[in-house]
């Protein structure tokens, strides 16, 4: 039997349904028998690039599948629960990469359902795979980590780069200083749980001084994050980073950031060998590379 399209239920007969169901629960078996055979699904409620598309380019380069979800054509506007798309998408694919506004999405997902979940971001919260290619940059360009004075610098409050990678700095023993605009400092709390758990030095300013700084870390305002997008706006053409304060820094500083840049950084920054950025946002595939098959047990042969 071999139908050329299938248009009304009135195409088929008895004979033809039961050969489809036979069919089917024949490939049931067999996927349910595939161990090799991988799919990861990329659910981001909020916008990316970087992260989505390194995360998909990541798993083609480890044989993994990728199912791509557009929250714009998705049940998500016909009002379905995160939940349940979350539970279904676990029934296609073996390893969920969720991105959501809301903080705590990630971890939600990953109690609702059994298949692993990777944190793109929730929220202000956390970004635990941009950290990790954050300490890989870091550690390609210096070769350690220990020791250097690193500054993280821009929108602290709001930036869930940021919130994640003073724990991966301070974890490796790096000094740091913290300098954001008035009212965007870093949470108090997070400072004191880095330095208790670590015991690290952390100093924090609103003047921006660079002079001792091995690596710069900059981020954008995030304009999303406000109550008042006045606001952020007023803040964001506020805070840019100028050459005069890169023409005091250290010849080998390193200048990092995750991406999206707005008007923070200076277009000629681009042209100078310590901007980074752009290797840093390609590091992404290797890291996630090691994170996806690790998750999915594919190292240990
Ligand atoms: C960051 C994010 O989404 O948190 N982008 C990224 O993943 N590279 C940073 C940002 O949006 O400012």
């Amino acid at each position: 039997m071999r139908k050329k399209h299938i248009l009304s239920i009135r195409d088929l007969d008895k004979k033809d349904i039961e050969y489809y169901l036979k069919l089917a629960e024949k490939y049931e078996n067999y996927f349910s028998m595939d161990k090799k055979s991988k799919i990861l699904a990329t659910l981001f409620f909020e916008p990316s690039t970087r992260t989505n598309l390194s995360f998909q380019a990541a798993a083609k380069r480890l044989g993994v599948d990728t199912l791509n979800w557009n929250v714009q054509f998705s049940s998500t506007q016909k009002g379905e629960s995160f939940e349940d798309t979350v539970k279904i998408v676990s029934n296609y694919a073996d390893i969920l990469v969720i991105r959501h506004a809301l903080e705590g999405a990630a971890r939600f997902a990953s109690e609702v359902q059994d298949k692993p979940v990777i944190n793109a971001g929730d929220g202000a919260n956390q970004h635990p795979t941009q950290t990790l290619l954050d300490l890989y940059t870091i550690w390609k360009n210096k070769r350690t980590i220990e020791g250097l004075n690193i500054t993280l610098l821009g929108d602290l409050k709001y930036a869930r780069a940021m919130k994640s990678l003073v724990y991966g700095i301070a974890m490796f023993g790096a000094n740091l200083t913290l300098i954001s605009p008035a009212g965007l400092e870093m949470d108090k709390w997070i400072i004191e749980e880095v330095k208790q758990k670590f015991s690290v030095n952390i100093t924090q300013q609103n003047n921006i001084d660079l002079s001792n700084t091995d690596v710069l870390y900059l981020c954008r305002i995030q304009k999303e994050r406000f109550s008042d997008p006045y606001e952020a706006e007023k803040v964001q053409k506020e805070f840019r980073i100028s050459l005069d304060y890169l023409r005091k820094a250290k010849e080998d500083i390193i200048i990092m950031h995750p991406l999206p840049k707005i008007d923070e950084v200076p277009k000629e920054v681009d042209k100078l060998k310590n901007a980074v950025y752009f290797s840093q946002a390609k590091n992404g595939v290797p890291v996630r590379m090691a994170i996806i098959s690790d998750l999915l047990n594919m190292n240990d042969e």
